[in-house]
């Protein structure tokens, strides 16, 4: 290859690769359905591994709804006079998850959260090549609405790009 297209080519797939490294994750809390009564939240959690960065949109019908972010302990207990971390009543709120942690939901709307509208999310740790395998930690008990633990492997994709851009060189 003519070494004067052999820098843009390089340049291309590193920004690709880096594209693939940042790229976060938008979901919408409960897909098609929303946030709403009605609709299992727990299923829909565990059918979803979210990273740090990732991002949760809560769509739904202002005043109707709203979304509090809360403890594990007021998540249980569906009492939010005390435990409550953020408050959004937008009806299109966007919540990153920035940390690799558990994060809780409820409905704050007398009966909402007791009837189901609430949800918990494991994050795990954007991948990195060190990161161990987390222990798979599917809840069996019914209140229980907590995530997966999954590492997403972009990682391997970046240094797959990484490693062609390398050989692209050499040859
Ligand atoms: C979540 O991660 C698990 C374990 O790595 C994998 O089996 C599953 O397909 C992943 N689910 C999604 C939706 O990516
Ligand atoms: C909710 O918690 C507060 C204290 O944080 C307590 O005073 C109140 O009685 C609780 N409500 C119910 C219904 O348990």
């Amino acid at each position: 290859m003519a070494s004067s297209l052999l820098a843009p080519a390089i340049l291309f797939f590193l920004s690709l690769s880096a594209e693939i490294c940042v790229r976060a994750t938008e979901y919408t809390v409960g897909d098609g359905d929303g946030w709403d009564t009605g609709t299992n939240y727990l299923r829909w959690s565990q059918n979803h591994n979210f990273t740090v960065g990732d991002v949760l949109v809560f769509n739904y019908v202002r005043v109707l709804h709203n979304v509090y972010q809360v403890t594990e302990e007021t998540y249980r207990s569906c009492n939010w006079s005390s435990g409550v971390i953020k408050m959004y009543d937008s009806g299109s709120d966007q919540v990153t998850l920035a940390e690799a942690t558990s994060f809780w939901f409820i409905c704050a709307v007398e009966g909402h959260c007791q009837g189901g509208m609430r949800m918990g999310v494991k994050v795990a740790a954007s991948g990195g090549g060190a990161a161990a395998p987390a222990p798979e930690e599917r809840s069996n008990d019914a209140g229980d609405a907590v995530g997966r633990v999954v590492v997403r492997r972009w990682w391997v994709v970046c240094w797959s790009v990484l490693l062609m851009v390398w050989g692209l060189r050499a040859t």
